[in-house]
């Protein structure tokens, strides 16, 4: 390592800390928007107006020690603010049992801070070394079939085993005393992707005695327990908590009430794991910020929101192309681009909305990607849209995966800003020139807020609980919640991602597509909201079952049948006889069919938006509209196809004076940021051809610096940042 002399030292960046880093984003948060600059604080300290979480996920444990300081150099070239690294490098860090070895991540530390890039450390706990597994074999996971997994991937480990919790606090502990003060460390990263594969569901010995507990602690009492889960059904009767098993194949299906707590047990599990490290990493070095990062999507593995509860910001990882190869092997049809940037918008507001914060996105695909088989290459321009796409839904900071390209290991497919051989990738050039336009743009876009006036409501019990009973094979909560989403946004006006315990009254309309479970709190949040003036949409299955998974006892929608004013008379699992749906007047539209399901609706003081065509049910209320106090509650029984919801659900959202700031042809997402005397509308084409947009007043194109009046177009993957004047 090339020896640092003291004046290069004194010209670095100052370290600085996480209450500096963030001070700005403690301020009081819109409920309906992010108002938090985190972005550029450090980048204030040393007076440069530069963001600072521009960077990359780098690996010095890969590179020789030889390349170190190029690779630096040239971050510092390409304008990276930071890396994150050593997120699996336990047997490096710790190579046998209580003796670590941090002087090479010093080292590595130290040539970055030489050219101003600062450092994310991540804890290595997703990847045990050897020597740890084949002393404590009893830390593996056990997936779903009983079976342990082996060591010799990564993931692999059980959230509840006290053991592993032990060691890997150890080793983030002293971490965490090695680099409380070392210049250039910013922050960290706990653990990697709590939510990937069959990580976050283990059926081992110890998560069944950490669910026993966990029940004791829930229920308080086994006649409670007993009571709430109906264990009288095939004599399940517990006598003493040592006796409840976990959801492990036995014969038939498991207790919906226990299946539904193991799900949660599972999230606590994996969330109190963090929150271990958490508190080492607080009380350690209070001058950093922590957090971690997920998978994108799915995004219904952990309860996200205790899982990111006590961290500084939501992080998360953005792999678009790689989804687009997963869909493509598990033969889905039908998939499109569409649907993939739709599912990728709705994963950044999802991220936005869990802390109502600027959030990361701690790993950016920048090349092809795939551990067995490549992902298709981005497209020209798809990269640097992706990037802004996730600072047009409230990214703050954008670290792309990842420098170099590995020549060993699991992930040599998986490419970077670098090639195999080191020379440049097909994009870089693309994501240099993207580093530089956002420099150019400047923080206060990036600080700005995300206005939205609709809200969709996600809620894991409800997904959970569907997955464990579906009702029908056809029937998923997360491919129901992307439709809608999906519909919704097709409206181009902003969408937070909303619990159903969160306070309902910012928003003009919410939407709440299949809110199975519904628990009295929740039912009484959309009842207040409803009274006070709000919109609430949802659909078939409202209210069918309480919180510990029983079927209410009383006509559904159970709990909102009055706010909805109707009586579901029947509801039909559909297979091959179609039901038709007919539109009234307020939603006219060419006929539909019900997809999979139809809720027959009876109503009592609702008025009918829809009915029912052809089947038994010929002549039924489909679709249905309550004035309930001084806001409406809709119920839209039919399964309708994502361009039909689009449609209706659009036209709901309309009605309210929820409209788009501007018309875009399909293909073209609009979105918008706000600041209290500026806007900034984002338009990315996601299509591979040229899209033209007519803009209703005159704009600055921020990314050319042209004047436009009229119209705008846009390349394929093309982007446009344009400031109305
Ligand atoms: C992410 C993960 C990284 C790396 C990357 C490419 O899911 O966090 O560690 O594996 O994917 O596979």
């Amino acid at each position: 390592m090339v020896p640092i002399h003291k004046s290069e030292k004194e010209a670095r960046l100052p370290s600085t800390n996480r209450r500096a880093f963030l001070r700005t984003t403690a301020a009081t948060l819109g409920a309906m928007s992010l108002r938090a600059p985190s972005w550029g604080v450090l980048a204030d300290s040393v007076g440069q107006k530069i963001p600072v979480l521009i960077g990359v996920d780098y690996y010095p444990d890969h590179t020789p020690e030889t390349l170190w300081d190029e690779d630096a150099r040239m971050m510092a070239d390409f304008g990276m603010t930071n890396v994150r690294i050593a997120e699996f490098a336990w047997a490096l860090l710790e190579p046998s049992e209580g003796k670590v070895d941090f002087a090479w991540l010093h080292r590595a530390v130290d040539t970055l801070h030489k050219y101003n890039i600062a450092v994310i450390l991540g804890t290595p706990s997703a990847a045990p070394p050897p020597w740890l597994t084949a002393k404590y074999p009893e830390i593996v996971e056990v997936n779903a079939q009983g079976m342990p997994l082996k060591p010799g991937g990564r993931r692999f480990t059980c959230p509840t085993n006290k053991t592993y919790r032990r060691l890997s606090n150890t080793i983030a502990g002293e971490m965490a005393r090695a680099f409380a003060e070392t210049p250039g460390v910013v922050g960290w990263q706990i653990d990697n992707e709590f939510t990937l594969g069959s990580s976050a569901r283990c059926y081992c010995k110890y998560c069944q005695a950490g669910f026993q507990e966990w029940l004791r602690s829930k229920y308080g009492s086994l006649d409670n327990l007993n009571r709430s889960w109906g264990t009288v059904f095939w004599s399940q009767t517990y006598t003493d908590f040592s006796q409840i098993p976990v959801p492990l194949p036995s014969g038939a299906d498991p207790n919906p009430g226990l299946a539904l707590d193991y799900n949660r047990y599972q999230s606590y599990a994996n969330a109190s794991f963090l929150e271990e490290q958490l508190a080492l990493l607080r009380k350690t070095c209070p001058r950093h910020f922590v957090t971690t990062n997920n998978i994108g999507l799915p995004y219904d593995l952990i309860d996200m929101r205790s899982l990111y509860a006590n961290l500084d910001f939501v992080a998360f990882d953005n792999y678009p192309g790689f989804f687009e190869m997963l869909l493509h092997d598990q033969a889905k049809s039908g998939v499109s681009w569409d649907y993939i940037y739709t599912a990728t918008a709705l994963s950044h507001d999802y991220g936005r909305s869990l802390l109502r914060k600027p959030f990361m996105i701690m790993e950016e695909q920048s090349g092809k990607a795939g551990q067995r088989t490549f992902s298709p290459q981005p497209q020209k321009g798809q990269v640097r849209m992706w990037t802004y796409q996730a600072i047009a839904h409230g990214a703050m900071g954008v670290n792309y995966f990842r420098w170099d390209t590995a020549t060993f290991g699991a992930e040599e497919y998986w490419h970077g800003i670098l090639n195999h051989d080191r020379s440049k990738s097909p994009a870089f050039d693309e994501i240099k020139q993207t580093v530089k336009e956002l420099k150019q743009l400047g923080p206060e876009v990036l600080n700005s807020s995300y206005p939205a006036e609709t809200a969709i409501v996600f809620d894991h019990d409800s997904d959970w609980a569907l997955q464990i009973q579906p009702g029908h094979s056809g029937l998923s909560y997360t491919t129901q919640f992307t439709t809608w989403y999906g519909a919704i946004a097709s409206n181009h006006s902003g969408i937070d991602v909303v619990a159903p315990a969160t306070d309902l009254s910012p928003y003009k309309i919410v939407f709440a597509p299949v809110p199975y479970v519904l628990s009295e709190a929740h039912a009484a949040k959309v009842r207040t909201f409803v009274q006070n003036g709000g919109i609430f949409v949802t659909n078939f299955r409202l209210g069918v079952k309480t919180e510990n998974s029983q079927i209410v006892k009383t006509p559904l929608p159970g709990l909102l049948r009055d706010v909805m004013g109707v009586t579901v008379e029947d509801y039909v699992p559909i297979y091959s006889a179609k039901q038709g749906v007919k539109f009234g007047t307020s939603l006219s539209g060419p006929d539909g069919e019900s997809g999979i399901w139809a809720d027959i609706l009876q109503p009592s003081t609702a008025e009918v938006l829809g009915t029912y065509t052809s089947g038994a049910y010929a002549g039924k209320a489909a679709i249905t509209t309550n004035n309930f106090g001084k806001g409406k509650a809709i119920y839209v029984g039919a399964d309708l196809d994502s361009s039909t919801l689009a449609r209706v659900l659009g036209s709901f959202m309309v009605s309210v004076g929820v409209k788009p700031v501007l018309e875009a042809p399909a293909g073209v997402e609009v979105t918008i940021r706000r600041s209290d005397r500026k806007q900034w509308i984002f338009l990315l084409n996601h299509t591979d051809s040229t899209q033209t947009v007519n803009i209703p007043s005159p704009c600055t194109d921020l990314l050319t610096g042209e004047w436009r009046t009229g119209t705008v177009s846009l390349n394929a993957y093309g982007v446009r940042v344009l400031q109305p004047s």
